[in-house]
């Protein structure tokens, strides 16, 4: 089980998060849901350990974190930064098995554990020694999943996996991420701005406004009991051409 208590944080004169806590429930997927600018990077990053929060604590089950425990944190959560995040110098392959090989894995378990992974997600062969401006902008962000699941992590944090993919591409990885998700049984927070797409990934939605938690449910509870007119407001404005097609009609 992962949770934030009372975690806030202030950048400057700027409240990125107000005081917030939130339980994530072991093998279950979250999904991080708001506008931008309202927290999400924010709040993945203190999750992560890559910036102290200025207020309350955060926890992975029997572990609080703090400085002399953040490796020890990091090293069981695989973090998919926004935009993926892969070194353009390396290869894709290099880009993957690049913390396993500071960890000195051996190369026999290196190359196993990559094998399994470029099925799990569907990546072809042909790309494994490309570099990542020489593969498409879906197979990046598929690359970058496996560079965070590299090390089987118990928490995976994912900062807008699909990020800019054209609706079709995106669609693929929607199911695929599904499916991984559940064949896994991780805990995973995924950050989204789409609401559909929070619906059909996570079973818990957590919307935040202008770093507070504006409700928490089930796509259906946010779309049949919005909580303050914000909820509400921010459901119609995602809702689908098809629906406004509807509506005018
Ligand atoms: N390092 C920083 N220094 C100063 N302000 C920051 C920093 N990081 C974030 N902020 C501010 O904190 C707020 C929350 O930023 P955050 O990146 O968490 O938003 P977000 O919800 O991830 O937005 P987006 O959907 O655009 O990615 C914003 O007002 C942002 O400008
Ligand atoms: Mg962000």
């Amino acid at each position: 089980m992962l949770s934030l208590e009372n975690v806030s944080k202030k950048f400057g004169e700027t409240v990125a998060i107000h005081p917030l806590s939130l339980e994530f429930v072991e093998g279950s997927t979250t999904a991080l849901l708001g506008p931008s600018g309202c927290g999400k990077s924010t709040l993945l990053r203190i999750i992560m350990g890559l910036i102290p929060s200025d207020s309350g604590s955060v926890r992975l089950n029997e572990i609080s974190l703090s400085n002399s425990t953040k490796l020890e944190f990091r090293r069981r959560m695989g973090y998919m930064i926004q935009d993926g995040g892969l070194f353009p110098h390396l290869t894709i392959r290099q880009n993957v098995v690049l913390t396993a090989n500071y960890l000195n894995w051996s190369p026999k378990e290196i190359d196993r554990r990559f094998a399994e992974l470029a099925e799990l997600t569907d990546l072809p062969e042909s790309s494994f020694d490309r570099f990542p401006n020489e593969i498409s902008g879906g197979q990046r962000q598929r690359v970058a999943l496996m560079r965070a699941l590299f090390l089987d992590p118990s928490v995976i944090l994912l900062d807008e996996p699909m990020g800019a993919l054209d609706p079709l591409i995106r669609s693929d990885l929607q199911n695929e991420l599904r499916k991984i998700f559940a064949a896994l049984n991780k805990t995973v927070i995924v950050v989204t701005h789409d609401i559909a797409e929070a619906g059909f990934l996570a079973s818990t939605i957590v919307l935040l406004k202008q770093g507070q938690v504006a409700q928490i449910g089930g796509l259906q509870d946010l779309n049949s009991d919005p909580r303050e007119p914000f909820v509400r407001d921010f459901i119609n404005a995602q809702r689908s051409p098809l629906d406004s097609l509807e509506a005018h009609s």
